[in-house]
């Protein structure tokens, strides 16, 4: 079945086909226009021509008659000899254009004439004079010429009289006209013929230079001066194409204003009428049945932090697994809900997964099998085959809701995360015409290290199913791309940065996840000197003590420990922070079904208890660890109350906590102290970079951030700040999208010239 897209470009190229019917009915109209009035005009000047010139050819036919008989008509006259006379004008008058002969006598003595001579042309009423004479009279309705030459002799004189028909010089004269209108007719129509001829050559080679144009630009690894010569049109082709291409020559977030109006105008302008899906394991709201009653949870979750502001300046559909224990009792009948809850902007629509199901498909293939595979945090992954069953059944599931959901054939479709890595060639075999953009919001290993996952070809497959594939870093990209080329036969264009598989060209392109900006959470937030008390009288922190916060999902890939291990280094070199400092750790436990995050969190206890005790008589405890979740609210106070901030992942696709610590400081305060091996560490260079596996460094770097000037801070919080505010998530979204909607403009002329080519006679 043709999808609208392609009916689109069917409709468009029989517009374009039937641009030439319309061209020749025009010039059709007009060459028979130029016809009829050339006829009108020409035809009565060629009758005028060819009537003239019978006539004259008459008056000549007159004079030589008149030269032939003159000498014997002379003779017999003056001999009377009437009867030779009479037979010679019968002779004479045998010719059938002439009808009478006669004799006129100046004396007006009888005359002699043919017998067939009209009777209504007597002697009196021919006019006549000294020379040869012609005239021109209707006799019985037929124009005649008559003729009159001077004869005399030594008796007499007068005059002999040729009367012609001249009935033939009228029809030579139609006949004239007949041709003439006939000849300049086909004249007319062979020069438009012609002419139209020209134009349909000249349509078809502006269709093939077209069509070869679009397949050149389509073709891989074309050198820019290895074009044929197309000539100009063959250029200005090239350059749209070119303006058309994906991504780092799209507009640019630098010069724009990023916010939510900004996206939604981005959405109005270049994506009118799209539908939005986004499909993500995590769900923005979980309802969960608490002590009193259902109560709301915002998750620990970056994924949601940056998607659910472009959710809501998007609208649209977010499909995600409904993992709140009273998930079910707030949906209504297709299991949709509008969010947010106290103010709806989008749909929520909850997929149930069994708990035999989570364990294979969440907990197994993608947090044991996929997360520490792409982390290079060293725990070993496990790949086991049920898990791998219970993913593709989970994947199939969310594919056959946004085919269920979707009203247009051709939705954008935001794929979230390592969750859903088959989903997109699943939904890309189901709709054909589906803008898939894919985002993976982890890292992407080296080929060597994805090399030992069992099912490595068809993850790829199943994300080469997508339009984009996007990456926090072009680092992660060019994994990505070397891993493609490792295991899957297909075509890399290292170029324009896309693999074509199986006929389907998908971009891989880096596009760094960020925050809203001004963030939500910011907006009900006290001054920072109030934050700071506040935090300290509850946490029971003296109020000169120094705080740095940590604040995460309770993951090994977090580096908390060794966080730990920093701080206790820093004490042991710079004795003077015993009681003067606290690490504030609050982490949200996490997927705590599996071992290595349970082992994780009995740890931590343990490391942040020995490391306490190790300085039982300070009255301060160096490191506070609060394992809860907490709300976007209370995570905003923590970092305004601190004096630094501490990001030492292991290894972070990008690390948003990072960028929310900098966007909570609107104080301009504040020491990010951030891990090199965090996506974020690419923006954010001002901050101080870590090596989390190096505690005797991370201690010092932590003390001098403690230790670091007023101006200093302010210097490098402004910058960052900058930053994130001009990088915020609208960029992200905007540049993803307005990368999807050239790729779409760009399909649609792939769709005509491939229809031409398909339709166009051979
Ligand atoms: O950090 C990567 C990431 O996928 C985030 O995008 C997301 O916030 C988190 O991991 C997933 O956590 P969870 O398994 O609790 O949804």
């Amino acid at each position: 079945m043709a999808t609208p897209s392609r009916h689109w470009a069917r409709h468009s190229f029989r517009n374009l086909r039937g641009e030439p019917a319309t061209i020749l009915a025009k010039y059709g109209a007009i060459a028979a226009l130029i016809a009829l009035v050339a006829s009108l005009v020409l035809a009565p000047i060629v009758t005028a021509l060819v009537e003239d010139w019978s006539r004259r050819d008459v008056e000549l036919r007159s004079t030589l008659v008149f030269n032939t008989i003159q000498e014997p008509l002379v003779r017999m006259l003056a001999n009377h000899e009437t009867d030779r006379i009479q037979a010679l004008f019968e002779s004479v008058a045998t010719d059938a254009r002439v009808m009478g002969v006669a004799f006129c006598r100046d004396d007006g003595a009888p005359e002699i004439s043919s017998k067939l001579m009209p009777a209504s042309l007597t002697c009196e009423k021919i006019s006549r004079s000294d020379t040869e004479s012609f005239s021109f009279v209707k006799v019985n309705g037929r124009n005649t010429l008559i003729a009159s030459f001077p004869v005399s002799t030594r008796e007499m004189s007068g005059h002999f009289i040729i009367v012609h028909d001249l009935s033939f010089a009228n029809q030579r004269g139609a006949e004239a006209r007949k041709y003439t209108s006939f000849l300049l007719a086909g004249v007319v129509l062979l020069s438009g013929l012609f002419a139209m001829a020209l134009v349909l050559i000249l349509i078809r080679k502006w269709l093939q230079t077209f069509r070869k144009a679009v397949k050149d630009a389509s073709m891989s690894g074309r050198k820019s001066g290895d074009t044929v010569g197309f000539g100009m049109l063959d250029r200005e082709l090239r350059q749209v194409l070119r303006q058309l291409k994906v991504g780092r020559g799209s507009v640019d977030g630098e010069h724009v204003d990023w916010g939510k109006d900004t996206l939604r105008r981005i959405i109005d302008a270049e994506l009118p009428g799209a539908e939005v899906f986004v499909v993500a394991n995590r769900e923005p709201y979980i309802h969960n049945r608490g002590d009193h009653g259902v109560e709301l949870q915002t998750p620990a979750s970056g994924l949601v932090s940056a998607l659910e502001p472009v959710m809501r300046a998007c609208g649209g559909t977010w499909i995600a697994h409904g993992s709140g224990t009273a998930d079910r009792e707030v949906v209504d009948s297709g299991d949709r809900i509008r969010v947010p809850p106290d103010a709806p902007e989008y749909t929520l629509k909850r997929i149930w997964i069994s708990e035999a199901e989570q364990d294979g498909y969440y907990y197994g293939l993608a947090n044991e099998g996929l997360w520490p595979l792409c982390h290079l945090a060293f725990t070993r992954p496990t790949f086991r085959d049920a898990d791998w069953r219970q993913y593709q059944t989970i994947n199939e599931r969310f594919a056959d809701a946004v085919v269920a959901e979707a009203k247009s054939p051709n939705p954008i479709v935001l794929v979230q995360d390592y969750h859903f890595a088959l989903l997109p060639r699943m939904l890309r075999e189901r709709m054909p015409g589906a803008t898939i953009i894919t985002f993976w919001h982890i890292p992407w290993p080296n080929s060597e290290t994805f090399g030992i996952f069992p099912w490595k070809e068809d993850i790829i497959n199943g994300l080469l199913g997508s339009t984009i594939m996007g990456f926090h870093t072009q680092f992660h990209c060019n994994n990505f791309l070397e891993t493609v080329d490792r295991f899957i036969e297909s075509r890399i264009d290292r170029e324009q940065e896309s693999v074509t598989l199986k006929g389907h060209e998908t971009f891989v392109r880096p596009y760094p996840i960020s925050i809203e900006w001004p963030p939500a959470a910011l907006k009900h937030q006290k001054d920072v000197a109030t934050c700071r008390k506040d935090v300290r009288e509850r946490l029971g922190i003296s109020q000169d003590c120094k705080i740095a916060v940590g604040i995460e999902r309770f993951d090994y890939t977090k580096g908390v420990l060794d966080r730990m291990r920093a701080v206790e280094s820093m004490l042991d070199a710079h004795p003077e922070w015993i009681n003067r400092f606290t690490l504030v750790q609050a982490a949200a436990p996490t997927r705590s079904k599996l071992p290595t995050y349970r082992d994780l969190q009995e740890e931590a206890l343990r490391v942040a208890e020995e490391i306490n005790q190790k300085y039982a008589s300070a009255t301060q405890p160096p490191i506070k660890l609060i394992i809860r979740h907490h709300e976007p609210a209370e995570v905003f106070e923590l970092f305004r109350a601190a004096d630094a901030c501490v990001v030492s992942s292991l290894h972070d696709g990008m690390n948003l906590v990072a960028k929310e610590f900098i966007a909570a400081r609107d104080d301009e305060m504040g020491v990010l102290l951030l891990s090199s091996f965090a996506g974020a560490s690419r923006e954010l260079s001002e901050a101080l970079i870590i090596n989390p596996y190096d505690a005797l460094s991370m201690g010092e770097t932590l003390h001098h951030a403690l230790t670091m000037s007023e101006s200093e801070q302010h210097e490098r919080m402004r910058l960052m700040r900058d930053q994130v505010r001009s990088r915020n998530v609208y960029r992200w979204a905007g540049q993803m999208l307005l990368d999807a909607s050239s790729i779409r403009k760009k399909q649609r002329i792939y769709e005509i010239a491939a229809i031409s080519q398909a339709e166009a006679p051979r």
